[in-house]
């Protein structure tokens, strides 16, 4: 495992209007290139930001309850979502990973990343928020013994299943979770602050939904393109504006921090 960076004190002061202060806060958090790609394709993760952005994710992770991505990521990236950085007084506090999964698509293993951090105990056992019909899996990629295997896994390193996401009408292209119902279930169990960390069809749908879901955007971006087979961020209803906008150099990259106008 590499070792990160020393925290910049000047960004961990400029993040501080972006933070959760006590109470209910949604970060929404992900770093891009020069045309707004957060990875070269949905099957590959791509190294985007520098080592000082790298620490700054998990300067961002210490200071949440819980961490949040969609099942995309998770079958892309194989993530950790732990926190790596120390706090002052020299503790690793680490979110607890949320994987936002209706169909339960996320081909959990005992040698995933998250579930092996959490073995090892450098991190907390992820949850998996699936659809409400799903108990039995039945409903599920892979049916209910897949379901019964993940779940098991996943229980091992004391993460959970949570059939809690209402089931979408009609057809979709993918299963899309209302948020009200994520942030409801992951309330209800104490996440009170929750940063978000992508991938891209999250972050568009949450965009869209602006400061009724989302209460302040931190986004690195790196001096790079990636093309227009990348995967873009970009809200799904055209056009919104940011208050609040600061920005900040470190290293290669630049950091924007600012909130969603209503
Ligand atoms: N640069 C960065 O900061 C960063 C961070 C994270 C990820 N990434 C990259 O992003 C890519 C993955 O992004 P992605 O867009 O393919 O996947 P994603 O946003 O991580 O996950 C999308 C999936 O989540 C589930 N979902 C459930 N409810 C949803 C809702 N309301 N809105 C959106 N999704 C919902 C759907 O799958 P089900 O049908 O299974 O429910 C959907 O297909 C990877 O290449 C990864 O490397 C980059």
């Amino acid at each position: 495992m590499s070792t990160l960076a020393p925290l910049d004190a000047g960004l961990a002061e400029f993040l501080v209007p972006y933070l959760p202060a006590g109470g209910r806060h949604r970060t929404l958090t992900y770093a891009a290139s020069l045309d707004s790609r957060i990875s070269a394709s949905r099957t590959e993760q791509t190294a985007l930001s520098g080592p000082e952005t790298k620490t700054m994710t998990h300067f961002l992770r210490s200071r949440h309850d819980a961490i949040l991505v969609g099942s995309g990521t998770a079958v892309c990236d194989d993530p950790g979502l732990n926190c790596r950085l120390p706090d002052a007084s020299g503790v690793l506090r680490s979110p607890r990973p949320v994987v936002v999964d209706t169909n339960f698509s996320w081909d959990v293993q005992q040698h995933s990343r998250a579930v092996r951090t959490a073995r090892d105990g450098a991190g907390l056992g992820p949850w998996v928020l699936v659809r409400a019909d799903a108990a039995d899996g039945a409903a599920t990629v892979g049916g209910a013994a897949e379901y019964a295997r993940k779940r098991a896994v996943l229980e091992a390193v004391g993460g959970a299943v949570l059939p809690v996401l209402p089931v979408a009408d009609g057809a979709a292209v993918y299963g899309r979770a209302r948020w009200d119902a994520v942030f409801g279930a992951l309330e209800a169990r104490g996440v009170e602050s929750l940063m978000i960390e992508g991938g891209a069809r999250v972050i568009n749908d949450l965009l869209a939904l602006g400061p009724a879901a989302v209460d302040s955007v931190v986004v690195t971006v790196a001096p790079l393109f990636l093309g227009a087979r990348g995967v873009e961020v970009s809200p799904l209803d055209g056009r919104h504006d940011m208050d609040a906008v600061r920005w900040q150099p470190v290293g290669r990259d630049v950091v924007l921090g600012g909130v969603l106008r209503a």
